[in-house]
């Protein structure tokens, strides 16, 4: 049996809809199922009129005595839910009911425990978001994928907020989620093996307007910051920082006293002093940073097991490919300033500042990927196509 929860403010416009196409979906997947709308004191009759519903569909509605997030609502609803799976979906259309079913064979079919409804996948996508609101999306999932790159792997769209997990993941585990961003905690969490992902379009609105506002953004940050302290990549950041600073004094000194000493030429000294700053950053963090990682050789949420058999040089050549792009920005700044007149070490530490925001904008994931995730289990993220 599967228990759907619906979080609602403010829907009543356009629940009725929402339930009878969930019913329908289910019912087409043949599997048993309750629907429980969790509301958090609509001023539009939302809960009473869910309630009028009570005998044409199997919905249970909790009412919440405030507008208390979309995240705790499902956590609420989870509790009173009588399924072995459990779901979240939107209540306002915007989370095609029909892609229930989806998931439910995603879940019903061996091995998966976390079903995942995306819009970053083939034959997903998002119906009529402006430009802003994808790059809004876009980013918040880069940024997650930055902060957590344990947790999420190659999770296409964590920011999803429909989704289905096997109840048994979720047992004993404490759901403190802030804001809107459920999924984040359930992968953060929940003790799962792998992750199916089955691609859906982000539909209209089927009435009212997103209640998604700067609170929203804002409690996503904290969000953030609390799985980062969580499952312990807060500390792994720290000692990663830590050693980014150390490769930054070993490349301005070695520079410094390669060209400036030594009479090295410049276009010599700057890529060694960058790839001698990225030998010691990749020792350090396998002896420091990612200790606890490589030694359980678990994968990071790859499909197949990257990090599973790979031993310390094939490490370290991953580790150099990852690393590439930013170092090739570095030496470019550094060469580019000096010859320009800017004084070498400050032309050095533009560079090496260049290349670490470019690693950290963009590039993390794909670095600590090297030496996968000390995730108790190994995990894998698996696509569905649309069926
Ligand atoms: N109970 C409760 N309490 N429900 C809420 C609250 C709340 O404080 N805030 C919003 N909801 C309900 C809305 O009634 C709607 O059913 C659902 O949560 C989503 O709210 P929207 O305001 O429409 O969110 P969105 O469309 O901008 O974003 C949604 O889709 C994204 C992509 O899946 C959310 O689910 C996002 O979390 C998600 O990333
Ligand atoms: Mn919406």
């Amino acid at each position: 049996m599967i228990s759907v929860v619906i979080p609602t403010y403010n829907e009543a416009a356009v629940i009725a809809e929402t339930l009878r196409r969930a019913c329908r979906a289910l019912e087409a997947a043949s599997e048993p199922f309750e629907l429980i709308v969790v509301d958090d004191s609509s001023t539009d009759g939302t809960a009473e009129f869910a309630e009028s519903l009570a005998p044409q569909f199997p919905v249970r509605v909790l009412r919440r005595p405030g507008r208390l997030g979309l995240a705790t609502a499902v956590v609420d609803g989870w509790k009173l839910a009588r399924g072995d799976l459990l779901a979240a979906m939107d209540a306002d259309l915007q989370h095609p009911p029909e892609v229930l079913g989806e998931l439910v064979r995603a879940l019903r079919a061996p091995g998966a425990d976390v079903a995942v409804a995306s819009r970053y996948m083939s034959g997903g996508g998002t119906s009529d978001w402006s430009l802003v609101r994808r790059f809004a999306s876009k980013s918040a999932t880069h940024l997650a994928a930055s902060v957590l790159p344990w947790t999420l792997g190659n999770v296409s769209d964590p920011m999803s907020g429909m989704f289905a997990v096997r109840a048994a993941t979720l047992d004993g585990v404490r759901l403190d989620p802030t804001g809107y961003k459920i999924l984040l905690e359930v992968l953060a969490k929940a003790r799962y093996r792998a992750l199916v992902e089955v691609p859906y379009v982000f539909d209209r609105r089927g009435a009212g307007s997103s209640k998604l506002g700067g609170r929203q953004s804002f409690e996503y940050l904290v969000h953030l910051a609390r799985l980062a302290g969580a499952t312990g990549q807060l500390a792994a950041w720290v000692r990663y920082l830590a050693v980014g600073l150390s490769g930054a004094t070993i490349d301005l000194v070695t520079l410094y006293l390669a060209a400036g000493r030594l009479g090295w030429p410049l276009l010599a000294a700057a890529p060694a002093a960058i790839e001698l700053a990225l030998v010691s950053n990749f020792f350090l963090n396998e002896s420091l940073t990612f200790r606890s990682c490589h030694a359980g050789e678990h994968e990071i949420g790859s499909r197949e097991s990257e990090v599973g058999s790979r031993g310390l040089l094939s490490r370290f050549l991953h580790y150099e490919k990852a690393c590439v792009l930013g170092a090739l920005l570095n030496a470019l700044v550094t060469v580019a300033l000096t010859k320009s007149g800017i004084r070498l070490l400050t032309a050095a530490a533009a560079g090496v500042v260049a290349g670490g925001a470019w690693n950290f904008l963009f590039n993390i994931p794909n670095i600590w990927r090297v030496w996968g995730a000390p995730t108790p289990v190994s995990r894998s993220i698996s696509k569905c196509s649309a069926s």
